[in-house]
């Protein structure tokens, strides 16, 4: 039985190959040496028709059997080897689960926004609505209608910056008081934070681009008491304490009578310090009552109604109130500057 002698010897060679290889690529050439199409094996069994009947079966069983013994050596060792190589990887390449992640970066608002919501939620708990009106002004906005007529000092070409249609970039957000009378009447309480611009030099207490906010209360009646009452209640909220007010002469040509209005110094307490140059008080806002002039133009009857107007620099405020001591830090982008808050 030449055949069978044959097999046998396929069978143990095999077996000693698959027992020594080391790679699973090495397994795959053994798998076609031995199982594949041009093996012995394969070739016993397509011939197997040719053999005399009486021999086929046995060498038929026997080729089949060897073909057995053979596929399962092989997925044994491919298994082996598959684990080693996990064995491997977690020897050489540890993962280690328990270890931080990479922290994500929050950002944050800047502290001009957080304070402008602030002060929106203080007046908004005060009945006021927040309006808005466009940076790019016409001149009637920002100056005729607010009783500034064209040969006034405040239109100063130093003071504002043209467009080249010759509207004026916003110098105050004031203008969003007549866009307010304008489209509604009264009783009015809004009002009106924003970016304005002035053509200005700029050095630690002045920039070119600085905030507002704008306020306005228009109603029968309406005294200088209610404007000193809004604004005291507005600082009490903001600064979490009692602020003693003063309200000095102030030229302003929308109002009349107009104000500079102060507050204590509160790095001092009012005792004086250099925050305050010695006088214990600090510049906080203009204000005072709407002039009738303007209230006239917007067709509401200073007969009938009057109101008080303010214009605060928000800029000022988050100043006094974080001891920023350079306005432009606010526009520099410097994160060690805005990470502080
Ligand atoms: N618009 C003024 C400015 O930019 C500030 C101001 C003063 C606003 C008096 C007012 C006001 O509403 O009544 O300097």
């Amino acid at each position: 039985m030449e055949v069978l002698k044959r097999l046998e010897t396929v069978s143990g060679e095999a077996a000693a190959r698959i027992g020594k290889s080391e790679s699973l690529k090495e397994v795959e050439e053994l798998r076609v040496a031995y199982l594949g199409r041009k093996s012995e094996i394969m070739s016993v069994l397509k011939q197997l028709g040719t053999l005399p009947p009486d021999v086929r079966p046995r060498i038929g069983r026997a080729a089949n059997e060897i073909r057995g013994e053979i596929e399962n050596l092989l997925k044994e060792k491919e298994n082996r080897l598959a684990d080693d190589i996990f064995t491997r990887l977690e020897e050489t390449e540890r993962i280690d689960i328990t270890e931080p992640g990479a922290p994500v970066r929050h950002g944050h608002l800047h502290p001009i926004t957080q304070t402008r919501m602030e002060i929106e939620a203080i007046f908004t708990s005060m009945g006021f609505t927040v309006a808005q009106g466009p940076e790019v002004e016409t001149d009637y906005y920002n100056f005729e209608a607010l009783n500034i007529p064209k040969d006034h000092p405040a239109r100063d070409m130093q003071d504002t910056i043209w467009t080249t249609v010759e509207c004026p970039l916003r110098t105050h957000t004031s203008c969003v008081q007549i866009r307010t009378m304008e489209k509604h009447t009264p009783p009015i309480r809004v009002i009106a934070p924003g970016r304005v611009f002035r053509h200005e030099e700029t050095d630690a207490s002045h920039e070119h681009t600085f905030y507002q906010v704008e306020g306005l209360m228009v109603d029968r009646g309406i005294s200088v008491a209610n404007l000193i009452a809004v604004m005291k209640t507005m600082l009490r909220s903001f600064f979490h304490r009692d602020v003693t007010v003063r309200l000095r002469p102030g030229y302003f040509p929308f109002v009349e009578p107009g104000f500079e209005l102060d507050i204590n110094c509160l790095i001092c307490g009012g005792k004086g310090c250099s925050a305050c140059k010695n006088s214990g008080w600090t510049e906080l806002l203009g204000c005072g009552m709407v002039h009738p002039n303007v209230l006239r133009r917007c067709t509401i009857d200073p007969e009938e109604y009057s109101g008080f107007a303010f214009g605060m620099g928000l800029d000022r405020l988050v100043m006094n109130r974080y001891g920023v001591e350079d306005i432009r830090l606010f526009h520099s982008g410097d994160l060690r500057f805005l990470e502080q808050f």
